[in-house]
């Protein structure tokens, strides 16, 4: 919606409570003189009971008010809470808007993830591919799209997520190391747990 459509919208609305407030006030009035035909002719019957326009309160309390003061204080202050919360209404629509500047997309959408796209995108699972970290939380992907990663050289891709990501791998895997840094890795990981399972069988004897 356009801020203008946005903006009538809640013309519109302040408009109707405004016009409500009224309609009950002069509702009220009328109920509380039995419908009497003093009032005039309504504009139409409702479920059996006359209805008037809404501006009619303020024609009645013009002519009759000296006979029913109280009544027509009672009216009036009806149709006042309209107004006021007509007002607070539209205050409220122009925070909202003004709050709405903020989403305008003019120069550029591009923004950093927030909790929801981050949940949307499914990527607090604890299994797939380890993609980096939030809020102490690992990012994983588990799905069956593509994934790459594109950082400076020697920044870390290797040892923050590649070789967590073996590690924790389940499933078979063709890996392509052309510098053999992974392969070191996992041969010095099979020395360590060789080692562990050693010293494990040489305490049980
Ligand atoms: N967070 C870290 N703490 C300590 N050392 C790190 C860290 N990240 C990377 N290193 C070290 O920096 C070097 C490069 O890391 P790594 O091989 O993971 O980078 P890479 O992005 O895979 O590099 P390349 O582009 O050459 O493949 C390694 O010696 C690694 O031990
Ligand atoms: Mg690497």
């Amino acid at each position: 919606m356009t801020p203008t459509k946005i903006l009538i919208g809640q013309v519109f609305i302040v408009a109707m409570i405004i016009a409500a407030a009224m309609w009950v006030a002069t509702g009220y009035v009328a109920g509380v003189f039995h419908y009497d035909a003093a009032l005039g002719a309504p504009w139409f019957i409702a479920l059996g009971r006359p209805i008037y326009y809404p501006w009619r309160l303020f024609e009645w309390w013009y002519a009759y008010e000296p006979y029913a003061p109280a009544v027509f204080l009672r009216g009036g202050a009806i149709a006042a809470s309209g107004g006021f919360i007509g007002a607070g209404v539209a205050i409220a629509g122009s925070v909202w808007r003004a709050r709405q500047k903020k989403n305008v997309t003019t120069y550029g959408s591009a923004r950093w993830a927030e909790v929801r796209d981050v949940v949307k995108a499914k990527l607090l699972k604890s299994q797939g591919v380890f993609l980096g970290a939030w809020n102490n939380r690992y990012l994983r992907h588990d799905g069956p799209e593509h994934v790459m990663a594109f950082a400076p050289t020697r920044s870390g891709k290797g040892v923050g997520l590649v070789i967590p990501t073996l590690l924790s791998w389940t499933g078979s895997a063709v890996i392509h190391d052309i510098k053999g840094e992974k392969f070191l890795a996992s041969d010095r990981e099979f020395r360590r747990a060789r080692k562990r399972l050693q010293s494990s069988s040489a305490s049980r004897e």
